[in-house]
């Protein structure tokens, strides 16, 4: 298919999609972020994500892809204008509309004299109805044209996880399209059997605009419910000699009905996403006059996880004060450069609060990012041995590879005191058995051979 696509915002989202359809289609990206812009032209990701350098670079070389901060130029002669800029949480809980309702005014602008029939999806994850009552009516407002008439409108969620997006984007599991007329149904149906050619039909789900709007934040909510709930059983596992975490959830995940995935105990949830979206949902049933009691227990619990890490290292250590912690991953999971709501964030301030005498952190891509965000209250470290080098305690808050690899040799040779938190169970606890103290979420201490 001979197609142009526009994608507005050029974070993980829009350029992921932008990059991945620019391999079969001509993409141009718009972002207000010159530097973002001027990056993605000289075919360098402004973050990191697996493969996403490689194939930015194969796009640009064969001119499939542009980025411009012009958005008429980018949505002259578009089919389809995804929209994909940020909507982050604002202190209530409800998310900031406002990059949408910006983008919205802008589209609106750059279509009133295009003659073509444009298809706008909406793809930042939005609260229901609002795809229909700002974007839409934002975007006829401006331009002077019907949606459904003049151009179609639809909002189609994106499910990719950061740190596998472009493997996400290009074997989704699913693709709901929430349209409301034919002609913007048809052409993205069109448009996702031909760029997903292997994938089956029934995979492609239409519905209402706002009951996809919804299956977005059901499916985040639904994530971190499971999450928490191995947090909290990982909590009762802690108190029964002989219980390990791994093999309950393995045990429980094995069924069927429930799937194994996300059952993961560890520091919680972060990211952009979940933290966000279940606040978001949170917040807009209650001005509803519906009390989420679930979903408000899911937030409380990951909230208390992270102070549970704490706990254990303070159970371990006696107390944190004037104590040297050594903080093995920054980012919210590995594979990404992402810091926002990273658990380890919330990990290190309560270290600072409980009077930790040093804490130095490495991670192998979010130091830059954390520097920014932490400035000098803590220290970094290039890498595993210098951060662990005379720490009375380290705590494995990311499960990137790099720390995986870590023998309980190396914790005796470099730690004051070896004692490891794996708040994320990488290690064989077998092998560390007289060498490193050694305390695992969902693991009782010393009710092992060799533990603790
Ligand atoms: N990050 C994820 O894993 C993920 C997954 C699924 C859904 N989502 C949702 O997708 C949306 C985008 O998320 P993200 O993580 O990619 O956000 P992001 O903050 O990384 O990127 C948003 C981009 O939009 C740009 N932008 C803002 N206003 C603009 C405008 N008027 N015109 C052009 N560009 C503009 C910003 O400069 C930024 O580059 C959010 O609603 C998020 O909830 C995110």
């Amino acid at each position: 298919m001979d197609l142009k696509i526009s994608v507005v915002g050029t974070g993980y989202v829009g350029l992921v999609a932008a990059v991945c359809f620019a391999q079969k289609y001509s993409v141009v990206c718009v972002d207000t972020d010159r530097e973002k812009v001027d990056l993605i032209n000289s075919a360098i990701s402004p973050f990191f994500e697996p493969e996403l350098d490689s194939l930015l670079k194969k796009a640009v070389d064969r001119d499939a892809l542009t980025a411009t901060t012009e958005i008429s130029s980018a949505l002259d002669g578009a089919d389809f204008v995804f929209i994909s800029v940020g909507t982050p949480s604002l202190h209530s809980g409800a998310i900031d509309l406002s990059y949408v309702e910006t983008a919205a005014e802008q589209i609106g602008e750059a279509i009133k004299d295009m003659n073509k029939y444009v298809i706008i999806v909406q793809r930042s994850t939005v609260i229901p109805t609002t795809t229909r009552s700002i974007v839409k009516a934002t975007i006829e407002k401006l331009s002077g044209k019907s949606a459904g008439k003049d151009f179609g409108i639809a909002f189609v969620p994106e499910f990719l996880r950061e740190g596998s997006a472009v493997e996400d984007f290009l074997h989704p599991d699913r693709i709901i399209v929430g349209t409301q007329d034919e002609v913007a149904r048809n052409k993205l149906f069109e448009l996702y059997s031909d760029f997903y050619s292997e994938i089956s039909h029934e995979r492609i789900v239409s519905m209402s605009i706002e009951s996809a709007e919804l299956v977005k934040y059901a499916s985040n909510a639904f994530l971190a419910t499971k999450i928490s709930f191995a947090n909290e059983l990982a909590n009762i596992a802690e108190i029964i000699p002989g219980v390990d975490i791994g093999d309950v959830m393995n045990g429980v995940g094995l069924d069927h009905r429930i799937s194994p995935h996300f059952f993961g105990a560890g520091v919680g949830f972060g990211g952009s996403c979940f933290p966000k979206d279940v606040k978001a949902l949170i917040n807009f049933a209650r001005t509803n006059a519906i009390e989420p009691i679930l979903l408000e227990a899911v937030m409380e619990r990951n909230s208390m996880q992270v102070v549970h890490i704490v706990d254990m290292a303070e159970d371990a250590l006696g107390s944190i004060e004037d104590k040297k912690i050594a903080i093995l991953g920054l980012s919210f999971k590995p594979n990404t450069s992402d810091m926002r709501e990273a658990p380890s964030l919330k990990i290190i301030s309560e270290l600072i609060e409980r009077g930790a005498g040093e804490i130095v952190a490495t991670d192998p891509k979010a130091i830059p990012e954390a520097k920014r965000i932490l400035g000098d209250r803590i220290k970094f470290a290039e890498n595993p041995e210098q951060t662990i080098m005379g720490a009375d305690c380290a705590i494995v808050i990311t499960e990137w590879d790099e720390f995986k690899k870590i023998s309980p040799d190396i914790f005796e040779r470099y730690m004051r005191t070896p004692v490891v938190i794996d708040a994320r169970r990488i290690y064989d606890y077998e092998k560390f058995a007289g060498k490193v103290r050694i305390f695992a979420v969902g693991r009782r201490a010393n009710s092992f051979d060799g533990d603790g």
